[in-house]
């Protein structure tokens, strides 16, 4: 097969400092290649080069053939070129048929038509999203689809996917790996990022791994091991599979009652649920989209209002307690840790140390106790060191950060304010497979240490593998509870959709 895509010994560097270096990776037609790596290894560099978004320092790119560097992602678009982002590149206040089309000429003028050329495209595709809907409105599952409707559009030949299944249900994930098989069977070829070992191992023809900017190997996918693979990526064999740990915990006994939701309603996301949290523990919450459970721990920290009649009543340490903003809660010692750090999580131009800093800020309990940015530098060096932060400069902004280290750095910015109650929702979304390993341990360690700690997430694996005490939602209540001796992926399955 003939390679549409070559890098020759590339090097990508960042003010001297190399994000990428000597990097030979092949595309071939027609395959899809998976990328893989820890957080920072230079997976997303290495893909934007492509897409036109850096320049290489060093080295040289060939696409079909001939040397390119596309000046931006248009241009790269104009030679077949198409990312779908790790955050997505639409714009919201537009329609899906607007942005499908966007960069065609004359297609303001052309409302009508867009509209219904988008239908047909999205239909060809199969994608269930109305075209005069508003791209705000849309979640991610079809945001992506509007992107990749988009690429279809303008001819896209190779398509660069960033992290695609994070964010998305499992049934959305079927639907993906059908419509990148579809891409394929079409002549496309495609690279794929993730993080999800399972989905490379089923989906790619070949897999290709980056360690600290180096690529260390390319081969079949055949020739591949879950093991291989995080052998490869971590330069170390992991002590024990992370999901693994066959022997059975003893669940740690719950201490004092920190959080209890008493008939806690809010629209029609959560209806009448009912729960409790307690100290020295940690209580996984399972649930299947739209189950309710991130709207819950908003409601309990002061993100999210609940009904304003008979919305219910929350108690924190026994005493009821309504938060108008989330700053109620924090000062009341309660950290929310979204799975959304682009939304609410970091500030964007500061630093590592700002950020937390700025965390800091945020809790003004005791005035008294404001800090110096020296002592937030400390700190931030120390959460760097505890979270395994890897930054290629120190100071580095937000914006320069790998995806998974910004997952990092919204944690330590929560933590640093040293919370009784906190709540982790998907903390090891996009973070790669040794992090997942450090955070967990984090995690654990903030039960030993006695604070109440809960754990929202979709992993079942990872529910199991992290929590004392499962509490499984469906439509807006909490309907079973169990321990995580009795519990088993089969029980907590069937309380989620039955
Ligand atoms: N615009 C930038 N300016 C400076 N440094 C950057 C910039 N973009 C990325 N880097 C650095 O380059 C390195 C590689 O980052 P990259 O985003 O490619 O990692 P990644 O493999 O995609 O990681 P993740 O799995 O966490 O998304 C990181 O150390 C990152 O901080
Ligand atoms: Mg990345």
């Amino acid at each position: 097969m003939s390679n549409i895509v070559e890098f020759r010994n590339a090097t990508k560097k960042f003010r001297s400092v190399a994000a990428f270096r000597n990097v030979d990776f092949t595309l071939r037609k027609g395959e899809i290649h998976a990328l893989l790596g820890e957080n920072g290894a230079g997976k997303s560099t290495l893909t934007k080069v492509l897409a036109g978004l850096y320049p290489l320092s060093e080295g040289e790119m060939l696409v079909e053939g001939k040397p390119r560097s596309f000046g931006s992602p248009a241009e790269a678009l104009s030679h077949g070129v198409a990312m779908v982002f790790q955050e997505t590149n639409l714009i919201p206040s537009m329609t899906v048929a607007q942005n499908i089309f966007l960069g065609e000429e004359n297609f303001f003028n052309r409302l009508r038509g867009v509209n219904i050329r988008a239908q047909q495209q999205l239909q060809r595709l199969s994608f269930h999203v109305e075209p005069t809907a508003l791209v705000s409105s849309l979640g991610a599952a079809k945001k992506q689809m509007v992107e990749i409707a988009r690429a279809v559009q303008h001819n896209a030949r190779i398509f660069i996917f960033d992290e695609p299944t994070a964010t998305l249900t499992p049934e959305e994930k079927q639907h993906f790996f059908a419509l990148i098989e579809r891409l394929k069977a079409d002549g496309g070829s495609i690279i794929f990022i993730s993080h999800a070992l399972e989905e490379a191992l089923a989906v790619a023809d070949r897999i290709s791994i980056l360690r600290d900017g180096e690529l260390v190997v390319t081969d079949e996918t055949r020739n591949f091991t879950r093991q291989r693979i995080v052998q490869s990526m971590v330069g170390r064999q992991l002590e024990n599979e992370l999901y693994g740990g066959a022997e059975r915990r003893v669940a740690r006994p719950a201490g004092r009652k920190v959080l209890a939701l008493e008939n806690v309603s809010m629209g029609k996301t959560v209806r009448s649920a009912t729960m409790s949290v307690f100290a020295g523990q940690i209580t996984g919450m399972f649930g299947l989209v739209g189950a309710g459970r991130t709207e819950m721990m908003k409601i309990a920290a002061g993100v999210l209002k609940r009904d304003f009649f008979h919305g219910g009543r929350i108690r924190l340490n026994g005493r009821a307690v309504r938060f108008s903003q989330p700053r109620g809660a924090v000062n009341n010692r309660i950290a929310y840790i979204t799975e959304d750090r682009k939304l609410d999580g970091l500030f964007d131009t500061m630093d590592i140390a700002q950020n937390i800093f700025y965390g800091k800020l945020a809790k003004r309990a005791n005035p008294v106790s404001v800090v110096t940015m020296s002592e937030a530098r400390r700190e931030a060096a120390e959460w760097i060191r505890r979270l395994g932060i890897r930054t290629i400069r120190e100071n580095a902004r937000v914006v320069e950060l790998s995806g998974g280290t910004q997952q990092k750095v919204v944690i330590a910015k929560s933590l640093i304010q040293a919370p009784d109650l906190i709540i982790f929702d998907e903390p090891t979304r996009g973070v790669d497979v040794g992090a997942i390993a450090e955070i967990h341990e984090l995690i654990q360690e903030l039960a030993d240490a006695g604070a109440a700690v809960v754990v929202i997430s979709s992993y079942l694996p990872e529910i199991l593998a992290i929590s004392d005490r499962i509490l499984v939602a469906r439509q807006g209540r909490i309907v079973e509870e169990m321990s995580v001796e009795e519990a088993s992926e089969e029980k907590i399955m069937y309380a989620a959709v039955h």
